[in-house]
């Protein structure tokens, strides 16, 4: 039964207007639907089928008489006139009674709604797919103060003039205040803008109301697109499936991307309300002034307005820390899901729940792919086409084919190859070697995807090799060029000499892949010794980090895998640690740049690594290695790092601005290397002076892992009524833990008063923060995997889509050892044949195992 692309075919009608009529009540509300369809000429089945799930159908009338349609599971059909004519229906549902968060439901109190991909048809009887688009009147009859949905208003009817797909439909109704605020377009059109939380949360509203202004300035000038409604409405809502949802006029965000206060909030809260306020408002035209005409098109709007949020979020900030941070996302996420089970392409070909399929492949790897083609074509054919795009296809429901064919007009090119991304998973190795012939440089670069589910051939793809050459002495020779590794193999010649300006460098290193020039895993013969070069000398920030990061991994997995006490790891040691050291010392640097340069990879990153050496990882071994190398680089780089600890206190005036984060991201590194569980004393002063939750929390992770419990103990007597800080808690108590007690804490913490795990956000916290300590989930008893394995069950019964999302956890059983891929298998098997599985969580499971 899975749904696929090449089946698609057009609805078999169109529709002039949609008139709803919302009587709200808890258990009982009635929803009268007046729509006007008229039949489609480019359509082939002339059946009227519309979806319909859960509703109690009242009454049908087509052109006043009533009909009693033929009502299915999934929805109903009804003959109708083969001439235009009005359906009228009216249906009962029960918003309370929804706890999968997709449809109507409520939320302390108030009514909202989820509506992507497939939640309207829980609301009314429609042709629930995003190439059916309509203008909107909602009339919304409820004693509730406030009444919002799409569009503009009059009183409490609301009327949405731009066609939109049903799933941009929303409706919200509650007690609620307004942040306000008022924005006026280039052409001078006056915007209201209101951002609506619950009474008391009024005051958190500031920083997203500032990321709202600047992300509408943003898109007018760097690719000229207006707001067009006379009111844009943000409402926050504590249980929520996703981050946010961009619905015409009337964003819904899970709260935890709106609310924030420099106590309550970090830093990394900041950067995410304000990527993600302005994600939902790119949405505006990349994605429903221009929607998708499928699902299996879902990149066209994400990919395209994840790149769009992060090309905001590096003009707002610093870009090379921003992409740093963009690539350690990729990798922990996209490429883990690519070289797994889960592995899909950017545009996916079947599936059978499309909820699953909002995932960093269509995501991130799909910005990527946004990315590479702005890189292939430049900045200004890239906004030519992205203006013949808006102008060709607004209004329109489109595909990728409508997306490239504007790119391949205005650069007058064939993308053909390029469009390889969409359609084969896995993430491509390129491979580097170079060798010197006199003055002569011959580098060979060399590609290959490999083998993912249902696909085990792969043809060439078009990868944008960014690279540059340094010469022994750090200087630059060759600047940033684009190479086009668009077969399996590239040769490339370069003459030193003149690269040299008349002598050859004796010694010379490639910089490849500059600024993460493509979602590939580099393999290059860089020597450690070519490698402290980048990291000291290369003008590309994301290659310096790129060569730190690599210096640290090879260290990390040496160790891990028993070979860390050989001399020449010994040596190899000492000098990475002089290598940052010298690195660090330089002061021009950005805080934020040093931050991550000294953060070590992940245990998930590491667990990779090893697997990729061709060995069994141990997630112990892996976290216990971690922790003293990170020691012993803390002692080693002691006097530099606790200057920058003393230096950088930006003094208890808060400011959320990147400047003032970097410095406290360098200062809580320097924090975290300085600490072992023996010298807690710097971070039970820094617990107890801090007056931001940045530095509270970072204080708090560390007192954490160092079995501090009277510190988890007080942030919990402080924050009990704190919501979001709340969950922040529940994560880091058992991420942080120490390993051989986090599984402990994580069944105490279930049994918690405050741990309601019908709110997406705190089940995510607690089931997160164990699968975020692999030490404790892959405890060898296999009583993380059940525990886990048992709350997903309980949660499917309540909310599938949450349910399906977490159980990615199981994904990389195939990296483990014997003992623990049984194990997991095992905890996937009693999955699998729970009671009452839903589709979302059946196809996950049954996707991992390889079924
Ligand atoms: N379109 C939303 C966003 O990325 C995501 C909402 C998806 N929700 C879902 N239930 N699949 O901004
Ligand atoms: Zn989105």
């Amino acid at each position: 039964q899975p749904t696929r692309l090449a089946d698609y075919t057009p609805f078999s009608f169109e529709i002039d207007s949609v008139e709803l009529t919302f009587t709200l009540h808890p258990t009982a509300t009635r929803v009268r639907s007046k729509i006007a369809f008229r039949p489609n000429p480019a359509a082939t089945d002339p059946t009227f089928f519309l979806h319909g799930e859960g509703l109690n159908l009242i009454s049908a009338h087509i052109d006043g008489t009533p009909v009693t349609p033929r009502v299915t599971d999934t929805g109903l059909i009804c003959a109708v006139p083969d001439a235009p004519f009005t359906w009228e229906a009216e249906v009962q549902i029960n918003p309370q009674a929804n706890t999968a968060l997709e449809g109507l439901y409520m939320s302390n109190g108030m009514y909202c709604t989820q509506c992507e991909a497939e939640g309207f048809r829980k609301i009314t009887y429609y042709p629930d797919r995003p190439d059916v688009m309509a203008p909107f009147t909602v009339h919304i009859d409820s004693d509730l103060p406030v009444k919002l949905s799409n569009g503009n208003a009059d009183g409490d009817t609301w009327h949405d003039p731009w066609p939109k797909p049903a799933y941009l439909f929303a409706l919200v109704a509650g007690d609620l205040v307004a942040h306000s605020d008022t924005f006026t377009t280039a052409s001078g059109a006056d915007v209201a803008l209101n951002i609506w939380v619950r009474p008391g949360d009024e005051d958190k509203c500031a920083y997203a109301m500032d990321a709202l202004k600047r992300s509408m300035r943003w898109d007018e000038t760097e690719y000229g697109r207006e707001y067009d409604l006379s009111v844009f409405n943000i409402v926050a809502v504590d249980d929520f499936n996703m981050g946010a949802m961009e619905n015409k006029g009337l964003n819904i965000f899970n709260s935890k991307y709106v609310l924030a206060s420099p106590e309550t909030a970090t830093d990394r809260d900041y950067a995410f309300i304000e990527a993600i306020v302005a994600h939902e408002y790119f949405h505006n035209w990349t994605g429903n002034r221009i929607t998708c005409r499928d699902w299996f098109q879902l990149c066209l709007k994400e990919g395209l307005t994840v790149f769009r949020d992060q090309q905001f979020s590096g003009d707002m900030r610093s870009a090379p820390v921003e992409r740093i941070g963009n690539v350690l996302q990729l990798r922990a996420r996209q490429f883990r899901e690519d070289a797994g089970p889960l592995a899909h392409n950017v545009r996916p070909e079947s599936y059978i729940e499309i909820n699953n399929f909002y995932t960093a492949t269509v995501y991130e790897k799909g910005a990527e792919v946004i990315g590479m083609l702005r890189t292939y074509l430049g900045a200004d054919l890239y906004r030519a086409g992205c203006e013949l795009y808006f102008n060709r296809h607004d209004g329109q429901a489109c595909t990728i084919e409508d997306w490239l064919a504007c790119f391949e007009e205005v650069a007058a090119t064939d993308l053909s190859q390029f469009k390889r991304w969409y359609s084969q998973a896995g993430t491509p190795k390129v491979s580097a070697s170079w060798r010197r012939d006199g003055d002569t440089l011959h580098l060979s670069l060399s590609q290959e995807v490999p083998p993912t589910p249902g696909q085990p051939m792969k043809e060439p793809a078009k990868i944008p090799v960014v690279l540059g050459l340094l010469a022994g002495d750090g200087t630059e020779i060759l600047p940033s060029t684009l190479m086009d590794l668009d077969s399996p193999n590239l040769d490339l010649v370069f003459d030193l000499k003149d690269l040299g300006g008349g002598t050859a460098p004796d010694h010379v290193v490639p910089s490849l892949l500059r600024g993460f020039s493509a979602p590939v895993v580099l393999d290059a013969a860089l020597s450690a010794q070519d490698r402290a070069l980048l990291l000291a000398h290369d003008t590309d920030p994301f290659n310096r980090w790129e060569a730190a990061r690599s210096l640290l991994r090879e260290v990390l997995v040496a160790e891990i895998t028993g070979q860390g006490t050989s001399p020449e790891q010994v040596a190899r040691r000492d000098m990475v640690l002089s290598a940052l050291q010298d690195f660090c010392t330089d002061e021009s640097l950005d805080p934020a740049f040093i931050a991550l340069v000294l953060t070590f990879p992940s245990e998930d990153d590491l667990t990779q690594a090893v697997v990729d050496a061709g060995l069994v990882p141990d997630p112990l071994i892996i976290a216990q290695v971690r922790d003293g190398r990170m020691a012993a680089v803390g002692d080693g780089l002691k006097d530099i790092l606790t200057r920058y600890y003393l230096d950088l206190d930006p003094g208890p005036d808060y400011t959320p601005d990147a400047d003032s984060a970097g410095k406290r991201a360098l200062r809580n590194t320097a924090l975290m290397l300085l600490s072992t569980p023996q010298d807690l004393a710097l971070a039970r002063a820094q617990f107890a002076d801090a007056t931001n939750m940045t530095d509270q929390l970072a204080a708090l992770s560390v007192l954490i892992k160092g079995d501090d419990r009277e510190a988890a103990q007080a942030f919990e007597a402080q924050w009990r009524e704190d919501r979001l800080v709340m969950d922040k808690w529940f994560m880091i108590s058992v991420a942080s833990a120490p390993a051989s007690e986090a599984l402990q804490v994580a069944q105490d913490l279930s049994r918690h008063t405050l741990f309601d795990w019908k709110n997406p956000n705190r089940f995510r916290s607690l089931l997160g923060g164990l699968i975020a300590n692999p030490a404790a989930f892959h405890d060898p008893s296999g009583a993380g995997y059940a525990f886990v394995a048992d709350w997903l069950i309980k949660m499917d019964g309540a909310n599938p889509q949450t349910a399906a999302r977490m159980s990615t956890a199981f994904e990389t059983w195939r990296r483990y050892d014997a003992d623990r891929q049984a194990l997991m298998l095992e905890a996937l098997d009693r999955i699998a044949t729970a009671p009452g599985l839903s589709r979302d969580l059946g196809e996950m499971v049954s996707r991992m195992r390889g079924d």
